[in-house]
Parts: structure tokens; sequence; C-alpha cells
């Protein structure tokens, strides 16, 4: 993602003319299934997410989400059923995580466990480029890198969080520190697992605020949330996963219906829309 010098349209453009034959799918799952301590917690998923797409991923409690991503992470592996099966990220099979982080930025809450608490917000967000937790004397850092980092505090609007370390943030801080860290590598979307657990609404606001910046500079937003008001505008396209299946996938008008709510999560619920947001009743 390059915020300050392209538009969303522009990267999407020359991303068009770049290439004439149809890209692959940004993300594929096929008859994908996955076991965890001897349970199905993934059941026949198939799904196609393309390049440039905004989507939520909306599901209870233990639904499956975050055993979604732990599959493209390569921390859970899918078990070999009959079908044909596979897990393809812009239609390659095999790929290893240092690739990975050009395509998909994963920002989820186990990511924070690894840091070490006194290390300073810029550091995090450099950390990226080496796939570490923190910054040892040992790597080499390069001007271009130090560049980035101050282009991506700038976007997320975090300048103040530099030289703040990681045990003087609150939530919301730390998570656009970790949003930036992600962001470095100029993936092709932002993966967030729940990024406003544990945010108060305020903090929640702020970071939709970011993320509908994000993904107007033209980088997909992958939402993975049980919060219906953390789908932002820019979100076309929805998905419901309950019990480990993929209950719906469509456009979300479609799709966050009080009926399909309700159902989704066990509770009789009402759905109101306010300028481009929804809330459950
Ligand atoms: N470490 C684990 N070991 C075994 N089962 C797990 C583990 N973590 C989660 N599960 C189970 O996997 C299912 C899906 O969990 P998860 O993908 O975390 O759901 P979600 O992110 O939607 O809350 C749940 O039934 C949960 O109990
Ligand atoms: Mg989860």
């Amino acid at each position: 993602m390059k915020p300050e010098t392209k538009s969303g349209n522009e990267k999407q453009n020359s991303r068009l003319i770049s290439s004439s034959v149809k890209n692959p799918p940004l993300i594929e799952y096929r008859n994908i299934s996955v076991m965890r301590s001897g349970r199905i917690v993934l059941k026949n998923i198939n799904v196609s997410i393309e390049l440039g797409e905004h989507i939520a991923i909306l599901g209870p409690n233990g639904s499956g989400k975050s055993s979604l991503i732990k599959t493209i992470t390569r921390d859970l592996y899918p078990y070999m059923g009959k079908k044909e099966s596979y897990l393809r990220i812009l239609g390659k099979d095999r790929w290893n995580v240092f690739e990975l982080r050009s395509f998909l930025g994963i920002v989820s809450g186990d990511l924070l466990d690894n840091h070490a608490r006194e290390i300073l917000g810029s550091e995090v967000i450099l950390s990226g480029f080496f796939n570490s937790s923190r910054i040892w004397r040992f790597q080499h850092i390069e001007l271009r890198m130090k560049e980035k980092v101050k282009e991506v505090l700038k976007l997320l609007e975090i300048e103040h969080l530099a030289e703040r370390k990681l045990n003087q943030m609150s939530s919301g801080e730390t998570r656009s520190v970790l949003i930036g860290r992600a962001l470095v590598h100029e993936p092709e979307a932002l993966v967030l697992d729940e990024p406003t657990s544990s945010l108060d609404l305020r903090a929640s606001s702020e970071l939709h605020k970011v993320l509908r910046k994000i993904a107007t500079a033209g980088t997909s937003i992958i939402m993975i949330t049980h919060h219906l008001q953390d789908i932002i505008p820019e979100i076309e396209r929805v998905i419901m996963i309950k019990n480990g299946m993929i209950v719906e996938d469509g456009v979300k008008e479609k799709i966050l219906t009080s009926a399909l709510l309700s159902q989704l999560f066990d509770i009789p619920a009402q759905v109101v829309k306010r300028n481009g947001h929804y809330y459950l009743w």
C-alpha cells in the first residue's frame, strides 16, 4: 500500500494494466476441514476472496473464526478428506510466512503476547520487517525501513506513539501499532481478528476511522468479528460462520438482516442501519 502516493483506484488500475489475465483469488479455501483436540472446528469450508474485496467474517464465539486464520498462518493444518481440498494464496498451494506478509497483513491478539512490553511503538512497527517480536542489535535497519515506519505512523495518526513503550499504551493504541507493523509490507489485504475486542466505544470508533482510511487507500480489509458495529461502510460482502461452517455468504445488505443475525447468534435480534453502519438491537 502506498497511501501517500496512490489512491485506491490508481492501485487497482495499475494492477489491471500490469496483468491482462485475471488474477487468482487472494485466498481460496476448497473443502477445508480442521480438527483441534480431536474435534472438528472447521467443516468443509469453501470460500474465495478476490483481490481488492473488503469482507467481514461474522460469527459467535467459538464458531471457528480464528481457526480460519490459523490455517493461513499454518498454525493449524487441514485434514485430508475424500474430496480434493486445498488452501491457496494468490493461486499458490505452498508459501512461507515471509512471502505471506506481502500478501496478507495479519493482526491478531496472539501477536501482542509475543512482544516484550518494554519495546517502543516505532520498534514494534519496525519489527514487522524482520518477522521478529523485537529489534535485535544484529538486525540491519535500512533507511527505507525507517522511512516506511514514519509513513505508517503518519497514516495511522500515531506519530506520538513512536517513542512510547508498549506497556504505556492503551489497548486501542497497541492495536494501532500492531496494524502499523502489518502495513510495513504494503500487503494486499489486512486481516484483522477481533480488532475491537477490549476497546471502549471511543477507541473502537477511532479504529474504525483508521480502517476506513486504509480501505480507501487501496488495501483490502478482511475483518473477523462478532460485533456488527465493526462492519465499516467500505465492507460490501459478509460471510457468516457458525459451528465451523459457512452458513451465509453474500452482499452485506442481503446478509445483515434481523432474521439471519438472530439465527447466527441464537438470540432474537433486530438490525438497525444508520449512516452506513449496522447495529444490533
Ligand atoms: N487451543 C485449542 N485447542 C483445542 N480446541 C480449541 C483451541 N482453541 C479453540 N478451540 C476450539 O475450536 C473451536 C473454534 O475456536 P476459534 O476458531 O477460536 O473460534 P472463534 O475465533 O470464532 O471464537 C471452538 O470450539 C474452540 O473451543
Ligand atoms: Mg477468535
